[in-house]
């Protein structure tokens, strides 16, 4: 039986909705399609180190030569801005999602992921936006760093064979062909080795394997939870 103690310490956990996970296991698509069932906003914290990485690149393109003070400076021109349903990163006030989510970007953002002050300021974007809204966020460790308090934690994982096939259907719109996936598994692998140490499972998360899920599949079990929760916290 819960205490009344932990009943009003419940009600004031904040509604956040924590989704972490390695690299394109699908966190953001249906972390977006949560928040628009269960009319939350989406933040998607990856889109913040690939606005700050962005913009690195555009102040200095070898980033041989980057330090955490350029990277921050750098990131000064990225604002984080609510629409209807999600939030969404600007480089000097302009959307550039085809630069955020592109090679150049791709292949340097953990390197920025790993500067502490970076990480500071991403936090510090994040929680801002979950103030007053409640918020479905993903990343690698919101449900740990960012949130701790989250109300419903998950953890998605999925093999890196079908995150590459995924991700490759995202970006080309057409089925990719084997060469296409093992390249691409083996970038993602790899990446997911360089994101280790900021990939945080929550001890309270709950895993899911998507490998042989839909994205609906997926989609309406995180629902079932947060609602789950929700009525928790009312009742
Ligand atoms: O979509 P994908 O999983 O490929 O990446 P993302 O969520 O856009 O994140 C891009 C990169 O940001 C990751 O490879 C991590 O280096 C970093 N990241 C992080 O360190 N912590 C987060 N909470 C979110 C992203």
């Amino acid at each position: 039986m819960t205490s009344p103690v932990s009943d009003s310490a419940e009600r004031r956990r904040p509604l956040v909705v924590a989704i972490d996970g390695p690299a394109a296991s699908g966190k953001s698509s249906t972390a977006k399609w949560v928040a628009s069932e269960l009319g939350m906003r989406h933040v998607d914290s990856g889109a913040l180190y690939r606005a700050a990485t962005a913009s690195a690149l555009r102040r200095e393109p070898d980033s041989a030569k980057w330090t955490e003070d350029l990277v921050l400076a750098a990131s000064s021109t990225v604002t984080l801005v609510a629409g209807e349903t999600t939030f969404h990163a600007r480089l000097d006030g302009a959307a550039a999602e085809a630069e955020l989510r592109g090679k150049d970007v791709t292949s340097r953002v953990s390197l920025v992921a790993r500067m502490p002050r970076v990480r500071e300021w991403v936090n510090g974007l994040v929680r801002q936006a979950a103030e007053g809204h409640p918020v479905v966020v993903d990343g690698r460790d919101m449900g740990t760093a960012v949130f701790p308090q989250a109300r419903v934690k998950i953890f998605l994982v999925a093999d890196p064979w079908e995150r590459a096939k995924r991700r490759l259907i995202q970006r080309f719109e057409r089925q990719p062909t084997e060469a296409e996936i093992a390249e691409e598994t083996d970038t993602l692998v790899h990446r997911d080795a360089k994101d280790e140490s900021q990939t945080q499972r929550a001890v309270d998360a709950v895993l899911i394997d998507t490998t042989y899920l839909t994205q609906e599949e997926q989609v309406a079990r995180i629902v079932a939870l947060a609602r789950q929760s929700q009525r928790a916290s009312a009742g």
